[in-house]
């Protein structure tokens, strides 16, 4: 094994491949709830079915596309990998152990959270990204140019409400695992100090409760309102 492989195969190196690529997911997120906050336009759809044809022909953002997905991959089989190596090192719990005092809810479910998030992730790219980029969507024409109508299926899928329920769970969930996510990566790093370590963690929450609330304002907007 040479000394790449050694280092990001080994516990260490996998939790800071994990805070990386968190991060970095992190990132994606702020981009995709900014691109998604069109859909508020009243335009009946133009302005988020032209920025979507731009989302999936434009070279820069088909290989972000590729980048993400290795992003994703790796976070979960990190989080897999670590989570096994856990158990397997500790399979009894220490016999005087307060999980309850000592640690947040959210650090010790961050493996179930992430599996909601990765359940509503499936449906969801099934949903809205198989179609746009692989064919199946309505057609629409804005300003003499034929356009897919993604608009309209995030309208009519918001029109279901076990769907808007699924995502509003799916972004507690989210929330939950970012809270404890961000200040954990942080930590990971090396980049905390009793200096700042405070200001991460006032940030991280209010970034993961942002986030999330506008993802999940965007199906309930559309279930009352449309
Ligand atoms: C109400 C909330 C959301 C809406 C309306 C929404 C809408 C969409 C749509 C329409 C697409 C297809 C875009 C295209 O291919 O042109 C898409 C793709 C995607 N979504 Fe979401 N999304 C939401 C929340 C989320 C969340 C919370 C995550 C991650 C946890 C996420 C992850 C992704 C990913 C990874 C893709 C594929 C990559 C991409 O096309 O950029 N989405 N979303």
């Amino acid at each position: 094994m040479n000394w790449f492989t050694k280092t990001f195969s080994s516990t260490v190196g996998r939790k800071i491949v994990m805070s990386i690529t968190g991060l970095f997911l992190c990132s994606f997120l702020v981009v995709h709830l900014i691109g998604n906050l069109q859909l508020f336009n009243e335009d009946g759809g133009a302005a988020f079915n032209i920025y979507s044809r731009f989302m999936g022909t434009n070279p820069i953002i088909r290989t972000m596309e590729i980048v993400l997905l290795l992003g994703f991959l790796f976070h979960i089989y990190d989080a897999i990998v670590l989570t096994k190596k856990n158990k397997t090192a500790r399979p009894v719990d220490y016999a005087v152990n307060r999980p309850q005092e000592n640690s947040t809810w959210s650090s010790r479910n961050m493996g179930l959270l992430g599996t909601v998030i990765l359940v509503f992730l499936i449906i969801h790219l099934w949903n809205f990204f198989v179609p746009a980029r692989f064919g199946g969507l309505e057609g629409v024409v804005i300003d003499n140019v034929h356009y897919e109508n993604l608009y309209l299926k995030v309208v009519q899928s918001f029109q279901i409400w076990w769907y808007v329920a699924l995502y509003v769970i799916s972004m507690i969930a989210l929330a939950y695992h970012l809270i404890h996510g961000f200040q954990s990566a942080f930590q990971t790093l090396g980049l905390d100090h009793k200096k700042y370590t405070p200001f991460i963690q006032a940030f991280g929450y209010a970034f993961s409760v942002i986030v999330c609330l506008g993802f999940a304002v965007i199906p309930l907007y559309f279930f009352f309102f449309r």
